[in-house]
């Protein structure tokens, strides 16, 4: 296999039709010679959320232009691609037949390994795409279909330390927007309102704050946020502004436990990533990253579009693993429930102290 790598990637696991194509760097990260995303936020809005059904036929829609332009915009051809990756799992299955059946094509007509990679993985790897971040680290991944936060050991090597119980972080953003009448998608939104609001107006719950898991609850928020927004008189702004103080006191709880459970097994401080569309919040990223430095932890925030869903972090999980070995030959399955640590559930979790040095309990 030659040094220098070019991966084709492509993603369609949710309602982001993108293609990119990366190249292996010197020293570690990765260049991106494209990163083509076209977002169906449009479509889905007027439902106040995705429908597969509208998503799969604007995928088979998109996907053509998407990886020409990808090509084009990174001046390379199918042929001087070494591999085609593709998203297989977990998703929405329109979506993902979309995607791998596209990849299979091109990777069947030019002769091309064709590489299934974890969307999960995608996310886990990007801080080495941009960062060049050695292993192990740590990875809070808040989007709008995952909660969690991964111990990354190696490429293919993972571990879930923490997952939501019910919803998703990003989920719970929408549903609050929704509840008080604000569009979709809501994180945005409640951002922006609680920008003029009393963070300490509402005393919401900070569902498993303070108790001896990693693992997130937001649906006793929600409610709390359903009861709050009936109230006479209630602010808009102000129920935002408590919502996500709630929030962000759990995440704080939750990555600094993680923290303390990282050092126990290394003996040292390490890396934390953020990725996931509501790792745009600036609030949530400053609260964070506050904990971060406090507890002598190194924060790296790829750039926001590399932190939703995008392509380029497919090309170079694939990259990552043609480099390593790691490819099942021409698998073209699709997987849509496929964690990434398989064995999660089962493990039972040690005790990770009862928060750290100067932390609110
Ligand atoms: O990663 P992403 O773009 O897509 C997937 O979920 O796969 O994440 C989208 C989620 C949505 O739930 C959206 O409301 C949330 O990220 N989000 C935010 C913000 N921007 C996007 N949540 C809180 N604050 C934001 N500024
Ligand atoms: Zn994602």
């Amino acid at each position: 296999m030659s040094e220098h790598l070019t991966i084709l990637g492509i993603e369609t696991s949710c309602d982001e039709t993108a293609a990119s194509v990366v190249r292996s760097g010197n020293g570690g990260a990765g260049d991106i010679a494209s990163n083509v995303v076209f977002s169906q936020i449009e479509d889905h809005a007027p439902f106040g959320g995705v429908v597969p059904e509208i998503a799969a036929r604007a995928h088979l829609d998109k996907i053509g232009p998407v990886i020409e332009q990808a090509l084009a915009e990174a001046n390379t051809s199918f042929e001087e691609c070494d591999a085609i990756a593709v998203t297989s799992g977990p998703g929405l299955a329109g979506g993902l037949i979309v995607g791998t059946m596209t990849a299979r094509a091109i990777a069947a007509v030019h002769g091309k390994p064709l590489i299934a990679v974890n969307h999960l993985e995608g996310h886990a790897l990007t801080a080495r795409l941009t960062d060049g971040v050695a292993f192990p680290y740590l990875l809070l991944l808040v989007s709008g279909g995952h909660t969690q936060i991964l111990l990354v050991r190696g490429v293919g090597d993972y571990e879930r330390w923490a997952t939501t119980i019910d919803d998703a972080l990003g989920e719970a953003f929408d549903k609050t927007a929704k509840l008080l009448g604000l569009p979709y998608p809501g994180g945005p939104q409640v951002e922006r309102a609680a920008r003029d609001g009393d963070p300490k107006a509402h005393a919401f719950p900070r569902p498993l704050k303070g108790r001896d898991t990693l693992d997130m609850s937001f649906s006793g928020l929600k409610t709390a946020v359903r009861k709050a927004a009936i109230e006479d008189g209630a602010d808009t702004n102000d129920i935002c502004a408590s919502f996500q103080a709630a929030v962000a006191d759990v995440l704080e709880d939750r990555i600094a436990r993680a923290f303390n459970r990282f050092e126990d097994e290394y003996g040292h401080a390490g890396a934390v990533v953020v990725a996931g569309g509501v790792a745009a919040n600036t609030m949530l990223r400053t609260q964070l990253q506050a904990v971060a430095n406090r507890d002598g932890w190194q924060w790296i925030a790829p750039p926001m579009a590399l932190c939703t869903d995008n392509a380029a972090m497919i090309a170079w999980a694939g990259l990552e693993r043609l480099r390593a070995g790691l490819v099942e030959k021409d698998d073209d399955t699709i997987r849509p429930r496929w964690p990434l640590d398989p064995d999660a559930a089962e493990r039972q979790p040690k005790s990770y102290g009862s928060g750290r040095k100067g932390a609110k309990a």
